[in-house]
């Protein structure tokens, strides 16, 4: 199965977090802000001397950090503007709120990150190097809370979770996609109101005399299977952000229903999405856009691909 998704906020990479163009990266460090081995060692070798001035400095001035709470520096000579620092849980077995502390770990730099205007920014998998944090543990701990925060952080356009090693890279690649597939399993439950022939899926109303005097056009009342659908397609994250770029990209634009159908068969997830983007922006007050692509099988269509994919 290839899923591809373009616009979504949580990318997984693997390779070396020094690397990072995103506005920050995360450091995975201790709690006085002390050079050390991992991601930290590599961070301060490859960002200069800059970065552990501004941690000593940080120090002196509020002493030495909990676990699970982030401060900010520059980046030094990195790409990376900023640099994030935030401590990781020492893993003890489990049951000193070690998945907790994990968790804040994210909330609080994502915060920080929201605070100062950060779009776009990079982790490491805290604390599961020296510090031992089970490794898939780590990885549902992380996955979950940042895709959680997200919500939160509406200006953050894109987390990047960059692995170091390839069992990390395969953690975070599974729970990505399994996240997804979740999200198509909803939208596959509408198959049977799309096959149905008894559903009318848009009605139109009357025109209408107003009390000024001026005719009101009709416009489209829509089933309730076809608003839940819609809704659902929102909740789940499946459309394309950028609706613009998604008409430039995918030349659907000037396609009719019938041609776009046939770009369905050949489609991957990523056109998938950009079609069903297509339809749900595309709406104007009058036209029932949504009730036309529900008749002419073009949602079905796209779940019929989904299904297979
Ligand atoms: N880029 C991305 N990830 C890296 C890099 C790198 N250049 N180098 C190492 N890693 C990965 C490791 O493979 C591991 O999965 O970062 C993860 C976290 O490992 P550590 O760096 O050991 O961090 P942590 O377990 O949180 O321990 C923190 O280690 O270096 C010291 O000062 C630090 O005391 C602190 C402790």
């Amino acid at each position: 199965m290839s899923i591809k998704y373009s616009n979504d906020k949580i990318v997984i990479v693997k390779g070396d977090i020094t690397k990072e163009n995103t506005n920050a990266i995360v450091n995975a460090a201790n709690s006085s802000l002390m050079g050390g081995s991992g991601v930290n060692g590599a961070i301060r070798s490859a960002g200069g001397s800059r970065i552990s001035d501004e941690c000593r400095a940080i120090i002196s001035r509020i002493g030495k950090l909990e676990t699970g709470e982030a401060v900010m520096t520059s980046g030094g000579k990195l790409e990376a503007k900023y640099v994030i620092h935030t401590v990781g849980p020492v893993w003890k077995g489990g049951d000193e709120s070690e998945e907790a502390q994990l968790s804040n770990c994210y909330i609080n730099s994502l915060k920080l990150a929201a605070e100062n205007g950060i779009e776009t920014i990079a982790f490491p998998n805290i604390s599961t190097g020296v510090y031992r944090f089970p490794k898939d543990l780590a990885a549902k701990t992380a996955y979950f809370t940042v895709k959680a925060s997200l919500e939160k952080y509406q200006n953050i356009n894109q987390v990047r979770f960059v692995c170091f090693d390839e069992y990390n890279y395969q953690l975070y690649l599974k729970l990505l996609s399994s996240d997804k597939k979740d999200n198509i399993n909803l939208l596959l439950d509408f198959i049977p109101y799309f096959e149905s022939n008894k559903n009318k899926f848009c009605t139109f109303t009357q025109p209408e005399k107003g009390e000024d005097e001026n005719i009101y056009t009709s416009y489209p009342s829509y089933d309730k299977g076809l608003t839940d659908f819609i809704d659902i397609v929102y909740e789940t994250g499946f459309l394309k952000e950028n609706y613009l770029e998604c008409l430039k990209e995918e030349k659907i634009e000037n396609a009719d229903n019938s041609e776009i159908i046939e770009i369905i068969r050949e489609s991957d997830l990523l056109l998938l999405r950009s079609i069903l983007t297509y339809f749900v922006r595309q709406e104007r007050f009058c036209d029932g856009l949504w009730g036309e692509a529900a008749k002419d099988k073009i949602f079905l269509n796209i779940l019929y691909r989904l299904r297979e994919l």
